[in-house]
């Protein structure tokens, strides 16, 4: 199927698929954007982490019009879309980069602020470690690291806890996609499915290749433990709904 939707509809309509994912997406997004706000001021350098099509960067530029933010994401389906959305937003740059290599984080430079969303469970726990590690020297000292994520309640220790995290997924999950919201499947049809973007998900299609099963999961305490150890020195939760939380780290 080919069509030639907007960009800026790309990324509306991907914010209602992960919101199908993620019931208070907005809140947790302006918990990390206040948090940003309060500790390192409105003209923060701001590096988005796995950025996707461009979500988080949209509401940091929203919120802090003086902020300058670099998104880094792997997908060059997802980087080409964002580079299109903001193309005329000299204060949002948009690149590729694997954090399963090292060699990442090259010529970034420093930053006020890192943010994250959605996005870390994709890596594996020893990697998750290293570019923990790798952030703090990427974060000034004063700085501070935030990341929104669903990080599963132990279902053997919390049983009942588990469940309800669950069903609630489940009903944000029908509620969202009766409503019509795109599934996964279905929004990445969509964006492969543009003409612009034929060679970026071709691209996509090799990047992604032997990437088929998802690394194990990881506890909230395995990500607090791993910033401190990093050299964070305050590292806590600042919101929280069920299992989804925005963990901060203040460098
Ligand atoms: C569910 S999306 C979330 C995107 C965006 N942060 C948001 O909240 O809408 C997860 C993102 O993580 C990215 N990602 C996964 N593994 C990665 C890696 N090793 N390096 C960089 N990005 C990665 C994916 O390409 C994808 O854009």
């Amino acid at each position: 199927m080919t069509t030639d939707i907007r960009p800026e509809e790309l990324l509306e309509r991907w914010d209602r698929q992960q919101s199908a994912y993620i019931r208070h997406r907005n809140q947790r997004f302006d918990a990390i954007a206040n948090v940003v706000e309060e500790l390192v001021g409105p003209n923060p350098r701001v590096l988005d982490l796995a950025c996707g099509p461009g979500s988080l960067t949209a509401r940091i530029r929203l919120r802090l019009p003086g902020s300058t933010v670099v998104s880094v994401d792997k997908d060059p389906l997802l980087i080409a879309i964002g580079t299109d959305v903001f193309a005329s937003d000299p204060q949002a740059q948009f690149q590729l980069a694997d954090l399963d290599d090292p060699a990442w984080l090259d010529h970034l430079g420093t930053f006020d602020a890192v943010v994250s969303s959605t996005a870390l469970h994709w890596l594996a726990p020893g990697v998750l470690a290293r570019v923990y590690f790798e952030l703090a020297g990427l974060i000034r000292p004063g700085g501070v690291f935030l990341n929104g994520d669903h990080l599963q309640y132990d279902a053997a220790t919390l049983p009942l806890l588990s469940q309800l995290a669950e069903r609630d997924d489940q009903q944000q999950q029908e509620q969202a996609f009766a409503t019509g919201a795109d599934s996964w499947d279905a929004w990445w049809a969509l964006a492969a499915g543009r003409p612009g973007y034929v060679e970026a998900a071709a691209q996509r299609e090799l990047c992604w290749q032997g990437h088929d099963a998802p690394p194990p999961k990881v506890t909230l305490g395995y990500h607090l433990e791993a910033l401190r150890s990093a050299g964070f020195g305050e590292v806590g939760t600042v919101w929280q709904y069920l299992d989804d939380y925005v963990v901060a780290a203040i460098r």
